[in-house]
């Protein structure tokens, strides 16, 4: 589907600085290779064994190729043939440093932080005695302003549901009047599932008009968010819960800013609509939303949008939960995507894994539930990740590369954009920020050739939506590898374009 005519548009015309290299002396020139080294087809035989192998005793079907992390290096991954790519999905952008970063390398060279990654605690009840100092001075570094509280968890989709359950605790306290004690008849509900004790409440997400929509995660409640694709969802029972439209834009932005206003309108209109459809039925007590619909295809949505959702949340007493599982920590050359955005107060709550190590999330104090054991399991994260995740702060800091990041993205949409004017049938709508970039592809079947065919060449990609391609590198993806995404995507797109004239 077309979104944006291939016009390149006019981009603002920043003096780009020079990359001089990473502060911290971090070098990927000894480490990488010059570009990628493709020996055999991927999968490769190698792969192809192990995935037989493993076929014999799970669903494997998902799985691309083996990594081999020891020959992997900075933004090159390697697989079990010896082929060596660029990598621009880093193990659905989960990976901050790049691979085998030497700062990751050393993190557990002393014997405390050795200690911390053998002796796993229950963290709600036994943490290590450095446990709230490590999360002060790791997670709440880090806090979006306003934020104080912060939860560790085990990955992006319980992050999400126990936010969920983080909101649900505050929105009955408010109904009860500020009351933190129970009846004795919601005591005896609960054991049934059944209201007053289990009561009907519900959390808004986002589907999006012809594309896939929001994407918050697979286990029941998040999954019940989850708007993306029906295989995640078939056949599992799921809560009623509603879902508002994510604004469709028309591009380029700058051509159809009075459509793209009233596209905005339309779906704040319905947001509270469904606010007052659901008060009798199942009341919202929070709204999730990704600051970018990613697995659903990147879809992008204004700053004005999402003020004026905060502010819809506000009035209906609903918590707001920025899903930054995978815009957080840096990608979009802001620590949180929601900051581009420009909110008057911070989001309620803001989740977080992948990039971050550990899962988890940020909320104000207003959500900390009055008693224990109701945002809780028995990890509850894992101290070790926070170890690891203090030496990715530091590097983000000293190595500057949220700047990195920009000045990469800024490189990297330039060309792209000068990619969709050269092969307009073929790649079209592209958009992003810092280097969270994608594009749409003219069919589902090209984008599936695309992908092969870069692979071929040299580079790991990924996808979204309906057929987007898009681009998750590490965040020390510099100047050099852009330029050489760049050349590898146009002859791919060459070769493609020669190979169906022929
Ligand atoms: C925005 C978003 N939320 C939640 C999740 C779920 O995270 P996990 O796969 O760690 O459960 C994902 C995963 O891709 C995601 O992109």
């Amino acid at each position: 589907m077309f979104r944006r005519a291939a016009i390149k548009p006019a981009l603002p015309t920043v003096v780009l600085k020079e990359f001089r290299g990473y502060a911290s002396g971090y070098s990927t020139e000894h480490r990488e290779p010059s570009g990628p080294i493709v020996k055999t087809e991927i999968p490769g035989p190698k792969s192809k064994a192990l995935l037989k192998d493993m076929d014999a005793i799970q669903q494997c079907g998902s799985v691309q190729l083996f990594t081999d992390f020891e020959k992997s290096a900075g933004n090159y991954i390697a697989d079990a043939d010896g082929n060596v790519l660029l990598d621009t999905y880093t193990q659905i952008s989960s990976v901050p440093l790049g691979y085998n970063h030497p700062q990751l390398l050393t993190a557990f060279n002393n014997d405390s932080d050795i200690r911390a990654l053998v002796n796993r605690p229950a963290l709600g009840v036994f943490p290590a005695v450095d446990w709230p100092a490590k999360l002060r001075d790791v997670l709440l570094s880090v806090a979006p302003s306003g934020l104080d509280q912060v939860m560790t968890m085990m990955c992006g989709s319980c992050s999400n549901e126990n936010a969920f359950k983080a909101a649900f605790i505050r929105y009955a306290i408010n109904k009860r009047g500020g009351l933190t004690t129970f009846t004795e008849e919601e005591m005896k509900s609960v054991l049934e599932n059944k209201p007053p004790g289990a009561p009907n409440l519900s959390v808004m997400s986002f589907k999006a008009p012809l594309l896939q929509g929001a994407f918050h995660g697979r286990t029941f409640g998040s999954l019940a968010t989850t708007r993306s694709k029906a295989i995640h969802k078939l056949d599992f029972p799921s809560f009623d819960w509603p879902a508002a439209w994510f604004p469709h834009y028309r591009y380029p932005l700058e051509e159809f800013k009075r459509e793209n206003e009233q596209e905005d309108k339309k779906c704040l209109e319905y947001v509270s609509e469904l606010f007052q459809t659901w008060e009798k039925k199942s009341p919202i007590a929070a709204v999730i939303i990704e600051p970018i619909q990613s697995e659903g295809g990147d879809n992008h949505a204004s700053p004005e949008f999402f003020q004026e959702l905060q502010k819809i949340c506000a009035n209906n007493g609903a918590a707001l939960i920025m899903d930054e599982v995978q815009t957080g920590c840096g990608p979009t050359g802001k620590m949180w995507c929601y900051e581009h955005f420009d909110l008057p107060s911070p989001p309620d709550m803001v989740t977080f894994s992948k990039k971050m190590m550990t899962g988890g999330f940020y909320s104000k104090t207003l959500y900390k539930p009055p008693q224990p054991f109701r945002i809780f399991n028995t990890w509850m994260g894992d101290p070790s990740k926070l170890i690891m995740l203090d030496r990715v702060l530091k590097v983000i800091k000293t190595d500057k590369l949220l700047d990195l990041v920009q000045e990469s993205g800024r490189i990297l949409k330039c060309g792209l954009h000068d990619l969709e004017c050269e092969f307009p049938n073929m790649i079209n709508s592209v958009r992003g920020r810092g280097t969270f970039l994608s594009f749409d592809v003219s069919t589902v079947a090209l984008r599936d050739k695309i992908i092969g065919t870069l692979k071929k060449n040299g580079v790991l990609g990924g996808t979204c939506g309906e057929s987007a391609i898009r681009l998750r590198p590490a965040l020390i993806f510099a100047p050099k590898h852009a330029e050489i995404y760049l050349d590898i995507l146009r002859k791919t797109l060459l070769e493609l374009k020669q190979g169906a004239s022929c």
